[in-house]
């Protein structure tokens, strides 16, 4: 029993000063966000989900590609569930390069369902060359490829923190301390969240009204800082509903199961005794 009590405090202090140690290298823990996704039964708010592309498309999307989304993944169950008609008008306004066609050249022609959303720049030397060398990074899996939060603690409690990550950094945008101040370096600006330093290459994306939101949702900082990462949270992992209740089901059915073998055994053993 002793043993078992020295086992069990030394684990969580491990656990806990793994947790300590990440956070004191510098960057600021993500603010934490409670999304309508998280935890065993968490599902996307569709409305939610429908803005944050909103977002994407008229304010990150001049600088961030989505290259593992295709516009008719905007229609599917557990999605943002856009009409099909919807999502086909939504694909019409873009303009895709197809080819080659039968003499050999590439050709431009609107957007279809089945393109994928079309990246801003043609290579990353050219995202580069206009963002002061900084590269806009693919948004599709960010938010799982940025924990918000770090150690085994935090993560079983909190989860990783991918979409709070980026809503932190969208809001976090702020005057740097004085004894920094002097140091700042061209064309970059101070955000404590940011992943790799302080100084961020990305200029303040969103700022109040930026967009106008069709549901009549008023477009505050905050509220479009969520509902984009929430859309992020969504493009990294569209399948999250469909895990979630596959998951409950086969908890169901162990549960049935474990009943089921318990019976059996009280038969068969029965009169054994
Ligand atoms: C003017 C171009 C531009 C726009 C518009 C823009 N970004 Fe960025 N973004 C960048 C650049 C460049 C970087 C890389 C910064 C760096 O490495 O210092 C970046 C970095 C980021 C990061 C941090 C990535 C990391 O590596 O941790 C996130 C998150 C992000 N952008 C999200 C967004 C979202 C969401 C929007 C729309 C609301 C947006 N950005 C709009 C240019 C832009």
């Amino acid at each position: 029993m002793k043993l078992l009590k020295t086992l069990g405090i030394g684990a969580a202090s491990l656990v806990l000063a793994t947790g300590l140690a990440f956070a004191a290298e510098g960057q600021k823990p993500a603010r934490d966000v409670s999304f309508s996704f998280e935890g065993p039964f968490g599902k996307f708010d569709r409305g939610q989900l429908q803005r944050g592309y909103k977002v994407y498309k008229e304010v990150c999307a001049s600088c961030h590609s989505m290259h593992y989304v295709s516009f008719r993944n905007l229609s599917d169950p557990g999605g943002p569930e856009f009409t099909a008609e919807q999502v086909k008008a939504v694909a019409a306004t873009y303009t895709v390069q197809d080819g080659p066609n039968g003499d050999g050249e590439m050709f431009e022609r609107p957007g279809l369902p089945f393109d994928r959303f079309p990246s801003p720049f043609p290579n990353r030397e050219a995202a580069q060359a206009a963002n002061g060398g900084a590269y806009p990074p693919d948004l599709s899996l960010l938010t799982k490829s940025r924990p918000g939060w770090y150690g085994t603690f935090n993560q079983l409690v909190n989860g990783i923190g991918g979409p709070e990550y980026v809503y932190s950094v969208l809001t976090g945008y702020q005057e740097p301390p004085a004894e920094l101040a002097a140091e700042a370096p061209e064309g970059k600006s101070y955000n404590p969240y940011f992943a790799a330093g302080h100084w961020i290459g990305m200029p303040q994306p969103l700022t109040d009204d930026q967009v106008t939101y069709d549901d009549g949702t008023p477009a505050t900082l905050d509220q479009m800082a969520k509902d984009v990462s929430a859309f992020m949270a969504w493009t990294a992992e569209p399948k999250m509903e469909q895990r979630k209740r596959t998951g409950f089901m086969v908890l169901i059915y162990l549960g049935i199961l474990s009943l089921l073998l318990y019976l059996v055994k009280k038969k068969i053993w029965a009169d054994a005794h």
